[in-house]
């Protein structure tokens, strides 16, 4: 049974408690640009967007939106959005180059000041340490495949935490570990474009191996903002009620959703998973469970759809509904509402946050205005799916809309617009949607 949204007039600010976090979220490749300037070393994205045919319109995050630049006018925006909170990622070879060895201070100098103006403003930070933008220098090396990445991705996590902890009000370590490890090594899609399920697996090891490395060590050394991890999740439903559609149902959901969960919340691989992978199954050495397992302050979810699973492969989900995007995802709000109330259930999770949520559409300037009525209606959907699932006793303290500003969609590139913020791409020009103005009302209550 699918839970229904009421169809309302739309949520208010004061159906959330007044200490609800309302944020916008970016990242650091899909808006920085800036790609060889002050010292950056290149990143896995920048040797993956020179392989001809690998983003469909041939662009790349070497100038993108500018933000490295154009910043001060981007944290403007997000003050007049009148939202509380910022997620945004470091670029880990902007502020060390090599991935190990020589910190790049010129690198650090712009996250701090980006950080000391959200702070002064009464703007929440919310770090992410990888959304996905890798070192190239330890891809090189083996990258996610190899154990000792884990290993620099730990050092990097502490010097971050070092210069910057008071500031933060919460670290995520990792972004979406699925889509790193799938579309990155299994399907070849993403950066580094490896097509082999057994290094995917191992990389998804690795990169919950590393984040409980890291949340240790943070906490040893005394860092006391909320620590946690963002997973792509969407429920998975049968496109029927035959068996076979429903196994497949509970084997894409093991295989997105559980393969994640279980070692977080269990210290366990979900054995139906487990053996459904055969030989492609990752190493796991004694003692890495236990170090996964650490203890969360928060789950990110990052929700844009729903699955649908009959034969095929996990990731060729059949969109059922009528409403698509213009990644031809299907607008499903119950789909929130569901997902969070069964993360409460299954795991015991301490707070949820919606990291992400957000639609692209074909968003075009007339007279210098962005008339995108419908992320009006999927944001205030969503929102009362969010509300709906906290009703429902889900502990939901958080939602940041995906984006800020049109941006670098990683294989889509620059022609899939999710921005609350238009951006031309030819002179950077900024134009606020009319979502945006929706928020901001929404906002002031
Ligand atoms: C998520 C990513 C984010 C953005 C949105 C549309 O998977 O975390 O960077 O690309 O999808």
């Amino acid at each position: 049974m699918l839970m229904q949204v009421k169809n309302q007039p739309g949520p208010s600010r004061s159906d959330f408690p007044t200490d609800f976090i309302w944020g916008v979220a970016t990242s650091a490749y899909q808006i920085e640009g800036a790609a060889d300037i002050d010292g950056r070393g290149p990143s896995v994205w920048d040797t993956f967007c020179r392989q001809s045919g690998a983003i469909a319109d041939g662009s790349d995050g070497r100038t993108v939106c500018d933000h490295y630049h154009r910043w001060p006018e981007d944290l403007a925006l997000i003050e007049q959005l009148g939202v509380n909170a910022y997620r945004f990622s470091l670029s880990w070879p902007r502020v060390q180059p090599l991935g190990q060895g020589a910190w790049n201070e010129a690198g650090f100098a712009f996250y701090q000041r980006l950080i000391d103006a959200l702070c002064a403003r009464g703007i929440q930070v919310h770090l992410t340490l990888n959304h996905w933008d890798l070192p190239q220098a330890l891809q090189d090396q083996g990258g996610w495949a190899s154990r000792e990445t884990c290993t620099h991705f730990v050092r990097y996590a502490q010097e971050v935490a070092r210069r910057f902890g008071p500031q933060l009000t919460s670290l995520c370590t990792h972004n979406e570990p699925w889509v790193v490890s799938v579309l990155g090594h299994e399907q070849g899609i993403f950066a580094p474009g490896i097509r082999s399920r057994a290094v995917a697996m191992q990389v998804s090891h690795h990169l919950l191996l590393s984040h409980g490395m890291a949340l240790k060590a943070l906490r040893e050394q005394g860092l006391a903002c909320e620590l946690g991890i963002v997973l792509n999740l969407s429920p998975i439903y049968p496109v029927s009620d035959r068996p076979e559609d429903v196994q497949k149902a509970q084997l894409d959901d093991g295989l997105i959703a559980r393969w994640y969960l279980d070692p977080l919340y269990k210290g366990t691989y979900p054995a139906d998973v487990w053996d459904h992978l055969g030989q492609d199954v990752p190493q796991v050495e004694a003692g890495d469970m236990a170090l996964i397992a650490q203890p969360m302050d928060y789950l990110g979810v990052n929700y844009y759809t729903r699955g649908m699973a009959s034969g095929g492969e996990p990731w060729d989900v059949h969109q059922g509904g009528q409403e698509l995007t213009d990644m031809g995802w299907e607008v499903f709000p119950q789909g929130l509402t569901e997902l969070l109330c069964r993360l409460h259930r299954d795991y015991p999770v301490k707070r949820l946050r919606v990291t992400e949520n957000g639609a692209a559409f074909k968003d075009e300037v007339v007279n210098g205005e962005v008339d995108d009525e419908r992320r009006v209606a999927y944001l205030q959907s969503h929102i009362a799916a969010t509300q709906a699932a906290r009703a429902q006793g889900a502990p939901v303290d958080a939602y940041f809309a995906w984006s800020l500003l049109d941006n670098f969609e990683w294989a889509s590139g620059c022609a899939k617009r999710f921005g609350l913020i238009h951006v031309d791409f030819q002179t950077l020009q900024r134009t606020p949607k009319r979502s945006a103005q929706w928020l901001r009302q929404f906002l002031k209550g």
